[in-house]
């Protein structure tokens, strides 16, 4: 039995073995690699190491990917690792997967159609059909040897040329078909060839298997370029062009002294080729789509930070915001990505040859990290934002580093954002904004005060302890920006975590308030404050003070929404235990697990109309 080895590669694109490893295994960077002690033999020195795809003890010789690890380190059955993994990615196995014999052999088959095509290609090139072919590749500055290394070769002019050729080895329209060489009809049947009267790309996968071809038209015509269709063998959602060369490159060992090459995406095929001439080797192209998830997972099997060009106008900086979009749900402190803006109406093919390697170079060491890329792409056009249109980026902003999963990570990428959103838009400080706001106070009237739902009771007493102990602030900054507020005390929340972030937060209760005298906010400051008594049950038996006020904000924080906080802490905590952290992180996480167990113990009710 065989499961579909299209759904393999993905399910092993989609789980790093490193990180299924790190899960047992103590795993410590090494260069571009991990290691850690040898899980399958006691010892005390590493001797096991992880690389992209396969581990290897140097100790006991074991060997092999995530699915045999999986297998060997729990006793699993391939089937059963195959299910297990599949299940921890969100991936489902394919239910009738099974290929017979014969449906493996055909695949080999497809190969050998494709082969056997790239020949009577790249020979065609050379001979004087393909003379028009050749001359356009030199007028494009590639040298023989570049088009010998990326095969490229000549579709001749003229349908039906390439079923003559291939006739003679056996091969039928039907086969040529299934390998992606010819268009069909509704029925599935062969009706005329893909390419022809062009210069042709043979594609490969990250192995260096040819799996489909792509066609350049001489000049001007349309379509410009052709790509094969997907087949059994061609996944675009997988693929990108010329991974198999620049994989090699990135890995290739380097005397010392001399710069890791970088793994840069690019958009079409003739860059990935001219960056590979002018010495850029690990150069690399979706197919005429955008980036997806399944090609980031496997660029970071390649490189923690990949760079990714776009052209620097609109379309090109709309494109990159597209790509961090994709990318943050996936990001984590070694899968990153650096952006390169490239000049207004050039690709990396006419940089080279206007500007030179050297220039171009340039640009790629000077390509920005996403956290710094994405402030810039988020703000394209702002300049000098009222309150209404601060309060909205500066939400968007949040939000978006909230789509990192990894909370550490994702809480440094908010402050990133919003230490350049204060540098950039200075909060203006001034007591004239009239009344702008008033009719977003949805719960704290101007009619003096309402009664507050349960609800409300407990998002104002959050905000009141905070207004009393500003000190706390930093420490639950996260926690507050997820909160979901009425749009009275989210102004609240958004001066104290303003406040804060640009480090101008008093320390004591007592020197906020004074300093918001004649403010704007005065007002629902007082009105969160006084909304009816402050009922801190601060016992300072056992606990200090400090100890306290945590607690009760955490408890608070709690009653809000039990089952997500109970959930973060569950996290925290499991981080902890993996992750190992100072004593100072530990004594913070103590309020926490206080308020949690007081929960736990029924004080739900406490606060219950
Ligand atoms: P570009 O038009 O930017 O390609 O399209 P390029 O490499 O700069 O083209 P030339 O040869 O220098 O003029 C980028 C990629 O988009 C896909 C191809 O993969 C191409 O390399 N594409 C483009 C298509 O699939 N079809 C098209 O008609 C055009
Ligand atoms: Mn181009």
């Amino acid at each position: 039995m065989a499961i579909e080895p299209g759904f393999l590669d993905e399910l092993r694109a989609r789980t790093p073995l490193a990180s299924v490893i790190g899960r047992r295994v103590k795993l410590a960077r090494s260069g571009r690699n991990w290691k850690g002690c040898c899980p399958f033999h006691g010892e005390k020195t590493p001797s096991f190491y992880v690389y992209d795809d396969h581990f290897h003890c140097f100790g006991c010789g074991v060997h092999g990917d995530v699915i045999s690890f999986v297998m060997q380190m729990e006793g699993k059955s391939f089937p059963e690792a195959v299910e297990e993994l599949a299940g921890s990615a969100g991936m489902e196995v394919p239910k009738d997967t099974r290929r017979t014999r014969e449906e493996v052999a055909h695949s080999q088959s497809l190969e050998d159609v494709l082969e056997h095509t790239q020949q009577i290609w790249s020979q065609a090139l050379y001979s004087p059909a393909g003379k028009a072919g050749l001359e356009y590749l030199t007028r494009r500055g590639l040298t023989r040897q570049t088009i010998e290394e990326f095969g490229l070769g000549w579709a001749a002019d003229g349908r039906g040329a390439l079923t003559e050729a291939l006739a003679p080895k056996g091969i039928t329209p039907q086969m040529m078909a299934e390998a992606g060489l010819m268009r069909i009809d509704e029925e599935g049947r062969p009706k005329g060839e893909l390419f022809w009267g062009r210069v042709t790309f043979p594609i490969r996968d990250r192995k260096g298997r040819l799996v489909s071809f792509g066609g350049r038209i001489l000049g001007d015509g349309q379509p410009k370029y052709l790509n094969g269709p997907e087949t059994s063998l061609f996944s675009k959602r997988r693929l990108l062009f010329g991974l198999d060369k620049a994989r090699a490159a990135v890995r290739a060992p380097r005397p010392k002294g001399v710069s890791p090459t970088d793994l840069i995406v690019v958009e079409g095929y003739m860059d990935v080729i001219a960056l590979h001439q002018a010495g850029f080797r690990g150069a690399v192209a979706a197919l005429g789509t955008a980036l997806t998830p399944e090609q980031l997972e496997v660029l970071w099997q390649v490189d923690r930070a990949p760079i990714l060009c776009f052209d620097g106008d609109t379309a090109g900086r709309r494109a990159a915001a597209r790509a961090a979009e994709v990318a943050l749900p996936l990001v984590k402190a070694d899968h990153s990505l650096r952006l390169c803006l490239l000049p207004e109406g050039e690709d990396p093919d006419s940089l080279v040859r206007s500007k030179g390697a050297q220039v171009v170079g340039e640009m790629f060491a000077t390509a920005s990290p996403l956290s710094e890329m994405l402030f810039d792409l988020l703000t394209v056009g702002v300049s000098n934002p009222g309150p209404e249109e601060r309060a909205a980026l500066r939400h968007k902003l949040v939000e978006v580093a909230g789509l990192i999963p990894d909370k550490a990570l994702a809480s440094e990428y908010r402050s990133t954002l919003l230490d350049r959103f204060f540098e950039t838009f200075r909060r203006k400080k001034s007591g004239a904004k009239g009344g702008a706001l008033a009719p977003a106070r949805s719960v704290v009237r101007d009619s003096g005060p309402v009664a507050l739902n349960a609800m409300e009771e407990r998002q104002r007493i959050l905000l009141a302890l905070l207004l009393r102990y500003p000190e706390v602030v930093p420490e639950v900054e996260d926690a507050l920006c997820r909160l979901a507020l009425p749009p009275a005390f989210a102004e609240v929340r958004d001066l104290l975590l303003d406040l804060s972030a640009e480090g101008m937060l008093p320390e004591t209760g007592d020197a906020l308030l004074s300093s918001l005298e004649g403010q704007d906010e005065e007002e629902v400051v007082q009105a969160v404050l006084t909304g009816g008594g402050l009922p801190l049950a601060l016992e300072e038996k056992d606990t200090s003070l400090a100890v306290a006020i945590r607690t009760q904000w955490w408890h608070f924080y709690g009653l809000l929404n039990f089952s997500q906080f109970q959930q973060e802490v569950e996290q925290e905590v499991a981080r902890f235990t993996v992750e190992g952290g100072d004593l100072a992180e530990w004594r913070r996480l103590q309020p926490r697990l206080e308020a949690l167990a007081r929960l736990k113990r029924g004080e739900m009710e406490e606060f219950e109309a």
